[in-house]
This record gives C-alpha cells, sequence and structure tokens, in this order.
C-alpha cells in the first residue's frame, strides 16, 4: 500500500485482517514509525486492530520504496491536491509512479486509487511500466480502482462499501477483481481504467453541484425570508425523484471542492468548458462569504460592527466528528471575521491548532477550552461545523446570538439565544 492516509490506512488493515502480509510505504517517517509501534493515527482505524496486526507481522509500513521487490501487488493511495492556480497537482502520483515502475517486476499487479482526472492510468502510470519493457496485461498487470471512503461514517467502510475496478486489459481487471473480492464484499468491473476514473468524478461531481444548487437555494430562501431547512424536510417526503441535500457554510475536505476540477481542467484540453462544475465551484467557494453576511447582518440588528465584536467559532473541521480540517471552511470564515476586525476564538475538539495560511492568512490559532462564561461574553456563536460533542443545551442558554449554518441548533426545544440560520 503506498500513501498511508485516510484511505490507504483502512484499505491496508482491511486486506492485512483477510490475512494478507501488507507492507505500507510512506515517506513520512512519523506515520511509519507510528503503525510499526501499533499505534492509528486515523480515527476511524482502531488502535487495538493496529497494535494486533503489527504483533502478527500482518502489517509493517516503511519510507522504502525496495520493499516493492516483495510484493505481489501494490495500491498507491497518494494525494492529489490542487495547486495555488486551482489546477491539478500530479506530483505525488508522478513521485509514486516513478519508484512503482523501478521495482515492478513479473506478475506485479499495479492498482491507482486516487482520485484523478480521466486518463492517468494510462498517461502516467503505462508508459513508465512500458518504458521498463513489461507487456502490460501479460508480464505485469494495471488498473484504477477509486477509493469510496468516507472518514467519520459508521455504517460503511472499506468492506461493505462497493468497489468498482477497472484494468487496462480484461486480464488486468480479472486480476484485481479476484484480489480485492477477498476483502470487499462486492466489486464491479468497468470496461476501462478511464471508465474508473470518472466513476469516481461522475460521485463527487454529482456532490459537489447537488451542494451547489442547495447552497445556492439557502441563498433565495433567504431573500425571500423562507426557512431553507423547513422546505428540505418538506421536499424530502418525496418517496422518488428527490434525493436531500443540505446547505452550509462551504465545501470541505480532499474531494468534493477538489475532484470535479480535475475533471473541468481534463476538459479545458478537448476545448469544453464544464459549466455545471464550475457554477457550483463558484457558489460553493462564496458561502463562507455568505455566512460572513449573514454574521454582519445579524450583529448590526443588535448595533453592533463585526470589528471589534467577540466571536466564537464552534467547530474547524469540514464535517462533523471528524479531525480532518483540509480545505475546511471554517478556516475562511475565521480568516474573513478576522479581517474585518473581530476578535474570533474557535472552539474544536478534534482539532487543537490551524493553520491560516490556507486561506490567505498568516499564522497559527489554538482550539480555546469552552466556558459558559466565554459564550456568554462573546457577542455572537457561529456554528461551522455541527460536531455531536458540543453541547447545544448551553449554548442555547449562554450564547446572546447564534449563527447557525447546519441547523445544529434545532434539535433544542428552548434556547434563549437569537437563532440565525443560514
Ligand atoms: N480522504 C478521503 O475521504 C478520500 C476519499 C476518497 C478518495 N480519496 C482520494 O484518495 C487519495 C489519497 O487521499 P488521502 O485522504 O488518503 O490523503 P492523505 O494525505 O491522508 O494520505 C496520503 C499519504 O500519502 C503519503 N505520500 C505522499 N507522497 C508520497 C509518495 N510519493 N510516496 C509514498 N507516500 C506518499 C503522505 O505522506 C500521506 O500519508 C487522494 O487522491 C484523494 O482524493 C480521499
Amino acid at each position: 500500500m503506498v500513501g498511508l492516509g485516510y484511505v490507504g490506512l483502512p484499505l491496508a488493515v482491511e486486506f492485512a485482517k483477510e490475512g494478507f502480509k501488507v507492507i505500507g510505504i510512506d515517506l513520512d517517517q512519523r506515520k511509519v514509525d507510528s503503525l510499526n509501534a501499533g499505534e492509528s493515527y486515523i480515527p476511524d482505524v482502531p488502535t487495538e486492530e493496529v497494535a494486533a496486526l503489527s504483533r502478527s507481522g500482518k502489517l509493517v509500513a516503511t519510507t522504502d520504496y525496495a520493499a516493492l521487490r516483495e510484493a505481489d501487488s501494490v495500491s498507491i493511495c497518494v494525494p492529489t491536491p490542487l495547486r495555488k492556480t486551482r489546477d491539478p497537482d500530479m506530483s505525488y502520483i508522478i513521485a509514486s509512479a516513478d519508484e512503482v515502475a523501478k521495482y515492478a517486476h513479473p506478475g506485479l499487479l499495479i492498482i491507482l486509487e486516487s482520485t484523478t482526472y480521466p486518463g492517468t492510468t494510462d498517461e502516467i502510470l503505462l508508459p513508465r511500466l512500458k518504458a521498463r519493457g513489461f507487456n502490460v496485461g501479460a508480464d505485469v498487470f494495471l488498473a484504477f480502482s477509486p477509493e469510496r471512503i468516507d472518514p467519520g461514517n459508521k455504517q460503511y467502510g472499506v468492506r461493505n462499501t462497493p468497489k468498482v475496478v477497472g484494468g487496462h486489459t480484461d486480464d488486468c481487471s480479472e486480476a484485481v477483481y479476484a484480489l480485492y473480492s477477498t476483502a470487499i464484499e462486492k466489486v464491479i468491473k468497468v470496461s476501462s481504467t478511464q471508465a474508473a476514473e470518472m466513476v469516481k468524478l461522475l460521485e463527487n461531481t454529482f456532490r459537489a453541484v447537488n451542494i451547489g444548487l442547495v447552497n445556492e437555494m439557502a441563498i433565495m430562501c433567504d431573500k425571500l425570508g423562507v426557512n431553507v431547512w423547513e422546505v428540505i424536510e418538506a421536499a424530502k417526503s418525496k418517496p422518488f425523484g428527490f434525493m436531500p441535500f443540505f446547505p452550509g457554510p462551504g465545501l470541505g475536505g480532499h474531494c468534493i471542492p477538489i475532484d470535479p476540477l480535475y475533471l473541468s481542467w481534463r476538459m479545458k484540453s478537448y476545448n469544453y468548458n464544464a459549466r455545471f462544475i464550475e457554477l457550483a465551484d463558484e457558489i460553493n467557494m462564496n458561502m463562507p462569504r455568505h455566512v460572513v453576511g449573514k454574521v454582519a447582518e445579524a450583529l448590526n440588528d443588535d448595533g453592533k460592527p463585526i470589528k471589534g465584536s467577540r466571536i466564537i467559532v464552534m467547530g474547524a473541521a469540514y464535517k462533523k466528528d471528524i479531525d480532518d480540517v483540509r480545505e475546511s471552511p471554517a478556516l475562511d470564515v475565521i480568516k474573513l471575521l478576522s479581517d474585518r476586525g473581530a476578535t474570533v476564538d474557535y472552539h474544536d475538539p478534534y482539532i487543537p491548532s490551524i493553520s491560516l495560511e490556507h486561506a490567505g492568512g498568516h499564522g497559527t490559532k489554538q482550539s480555546v477550552f469552552l466556558t459558559e462564561q466565554a459564550v456568554r461574553a462573546a457577542d455572537c456563536v457561529v456554528i461551522v461545523t455541527d460536531h455531536s460533542a458540543f453541547d447545544y443545551a448551553m449554548l442555547g442558554r449562554a450564547a446572546r446570538l447564534i449563527v447557525d449554518t447546519r441547523n445544529a441548533m434545532n434539535r433544542l426545544n428552548s434556547a434563549s439565544a437569537r437563532i440565525v440560520k443560514l
């Protein structure tokens, strides 16, 4: 398993539990040391499982790609972020493809898992294997299989989430199907690596576009003075042809805000403008500004400007009950409020500190210890992430004003705070 992050580690553990000897390769020495000491660093992967697998020798980690010499298959799960220019950053896939090709040997099955633009497996992995003189599909086998892990999801994990695979040839598909069927309940074959790459982009674009749509609904409802949450709740009663999506402070995480842009970038080389993707991106990217606008309006109603106000942001993670802050809209909300002169603290039991560099700011901030007194003293509390661990009753009792971007206060029967919804 190459790349032992949110995707690679759960996959590695599932294969090790099935009895395979799994070698994890990661350039991050701390992750390697942690796994070899039997400790997990991913909340969805229990440390007891890692400890048992590490003790039995089923799971070992290294920074050295030479370990591939003893592997029968390799799954590549390295990051695919965007550059500052919002173009795909392929450097991680290229770096790992170079190493995998260097140590490839007859019989090796190579599977790319990272989310990427259609054509990546053919354009980056295939030529490197051919350059080594391999007949791909006969000497070595090549496939793409999109990872579908949903961090924090208690119902669906690696084992019971169906997995799509697409090989460079039919034999490549057969090989990956045979391997993945050992640890995953349902494996679905598609006809090519490119189709498998596109499956993931359809899934994530579907989410990005629908979230963009519902965020725009929230903006329109706001102008109309209609409660968007009530509208969604009622629309949900339709048993067919409707699937609820919910508005929020903006997209976050490593997938939904990023992956569709891999596709729209790719389509530019076909002289095609992926309009739904661009539009959804524009609306979703603007949500933190919309939230700050709501805060400004709400404070204004109390006769206060943002400048000089004390604001507590609840939650920094991009979604509830996880410890991942990548692309989180909380960073933008905090930066925008700070830029306008507010004194902003944030509280998140999962995220002890944040760097504001990603949102174009400077420095770091530490999560504050939240007391009822601090909530009483704040001019506004902004709920950005609706972690289950938050004491919503206390917020409702102690806060003067709450801007609730997740409809989290809906769970309360009564609250003395003035609550402004997205
Ligand atoms: N996190 C998710 O929910 C999720 C879900 C589905 C798909 N994906 C996709 O899976 C891929 C991996 O995402 P992730 O969330 O696991 O990322 P991550 O950052 O958690 O993990 C990636 C790991 O790869 C390592 N790495 C980087 N370069 C390397 C190299 N050259 N050789 C070996 N290791 C290297 C990093 O040190 C890191 O540990 C991405 O393409 C992502 O879009 C992520």
